[in-house]
Parts: structure tokens; C-alpha cells; sequence
């Protein structure tokens, strides 16, 4: 596929099913790809993936849905049940974090740039997002970003016993697609961009 179509065919894929377009393994590799070769301040590698199939995955929408009913209105609750369900309709999640540690070594390494690290931090694991996005997109796989962080930080932990240093900046469900995306709309590119000579 061309470039630019890849580029185009990456959406927000909300409708999301457990047929098996691919093995886990393969999956797998897909982020593993993702994970080494993504780019990072100073090449620290400070982002982490937590991927979840099966129980874990499974386990993992429980938890969201267990914290939201905390914090969301009774008359509501129905309707945010109904998104979390489809969550975890479909094949697995990928939890992406940045590695505390990682951070403040270089910090602490780099005094001229302490501040900027903490934003370098976060857009590197953008990057990582969106890299991993793609790639499903690319085999045919959907997928959208959420945001369920800080709420279930600390249940996740502790379930999946991931080290306190990882700081959870986003989830992505992953399934085949069920749902097509809706067209969207885009702003005026003439009003985004300028081009200079
Ligand atoms: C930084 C960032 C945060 C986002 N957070 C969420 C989110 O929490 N929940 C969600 O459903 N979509 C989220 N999205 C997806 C956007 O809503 C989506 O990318 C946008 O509407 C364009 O649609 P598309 O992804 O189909 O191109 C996020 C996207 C970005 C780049």
C-alpha cells in the first residue's frame, strides 16, 4: 500500500471483533517491532508495553469498568458500561508507559535539559502510539487510543505486577474490525500549514 494510504487507512476503529486475523504471536512480534525501533530522546528507550490477551485482557476492561462505576453518574453508568464492553470485544489491549527511572537518569545525566525531559518523555510514547496504530491499521487490524489513567493506575499495577516505575499514559484496544469508521471532517490545510521557500 502506498504511503499515504497507510497513512489515511490508520482510524479510530470503535467497533471491534475476536476474529483471529492474525496469531498472537504475530502480534506480538508487531509491537516487539514497534517497541525496538521507535524513536526516543536521546535514544533513553524509556517507553514500556504491557500487551494483554485473554484473562489479562479481560481482566483489565473489569477494572476499568469497576473504577468508572466509582466516579460516574448512576444514570449514566449504562452507557459507559456499554463502551467499556466493546473494549474488550476484541482480540487484546496494548498498555503503553514511560519508565520513571528511565526518565530521571537522564535527568539527572543531562542537568541542562531536566526540564524537557518529562515532555520528550511523553511524546516519545506518542510516537510508539501512533507507530503501533499504524502497523495494526497496516495488517488489517483495529484499534483506538484511550484514557482510563490515573484512575486504574493502581489496580493495574497490582494485577499484572508491573513495576511501580511504569507511569500508564495510554491503552489501546486492538480487534478485528467489525465497524467501519465514519467519514470525518478536517479543517482547511491552507489555515494548518506553511510551506516556505
Ligand atoms: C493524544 C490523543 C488522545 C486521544 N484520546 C482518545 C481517547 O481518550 N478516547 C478516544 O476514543 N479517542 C481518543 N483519541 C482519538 C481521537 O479522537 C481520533 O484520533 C480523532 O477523532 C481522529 O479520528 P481517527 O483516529 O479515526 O483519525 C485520541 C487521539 C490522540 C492523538
Amino acid at each position: 500500500m502506498d504511503v499515504k494510504d497507510l497513512v489515511i487507512n490508520r482510524r479510530s476503529i470503535y467497533g471491534l471483533g475476536n476474529k483471529q486475523i492474525l496469531p498472537e504471536k504475530e502480534i506480538s512480534a508487531l509491537v516487539n517491532h514497534c517497541l525496538k525501533y521507535a524513536p526516543s530522546a536521546f535514544n533513553s528507550q524509556s517507553s514500556r508495553i504491557a500487551l494483554l490477551y485473554g484473562n489479562s485482557y479481560q481482566k483489565f476492561w473489569e477494572i476499568v469498568l469497576e473504577e468508572l462505576k466509582k466516579v460516574t453518574p448512576e444514570d449514566r453508568f449504562a452507557l459507559t458500561k456499554n463502551k467499556i464492553t466493546s473494549f474488550a470485544q476484541g482480540l487484546g489491549t496494548v498498555l503503553f508507559f514511560e519508565d520513571r527511572q528511565s526518565v530521571s537518569a537522564l535527568q539527572a545525566k543531562y542537568p541542562l535539559y531536566a526540564k524537557n525531559f518529562d515532555v520528550w518523555s511523553e511524546h516519545g510514547n506518542a510516537m510508539l502510539q501512533y507507530m503501533v496504530w499504524q502497523t495494526f491499521a497496516a495488517r488489517g487490524i483495529g484499534a483506538s487510543l484511550q484514557h482510563y489513567n490515573p484512575l486504574i493506575d493502581e489496580k493495574v499495577e497490582k494485577e499484572f505486577g508491573l513495576p511501580p516505575s511504569w507511569r500508564l499514559i495510554a491503552q489501546m484496544p486492538f480487534g478485528s474490525i467489525t465497524t467501519p469508521p465514519d467519514d470525518k471532517s478536517f479543517l482547511s490545510i491552507e489555515e494548518r500549514l506553511k510551506v516556505l521557500y
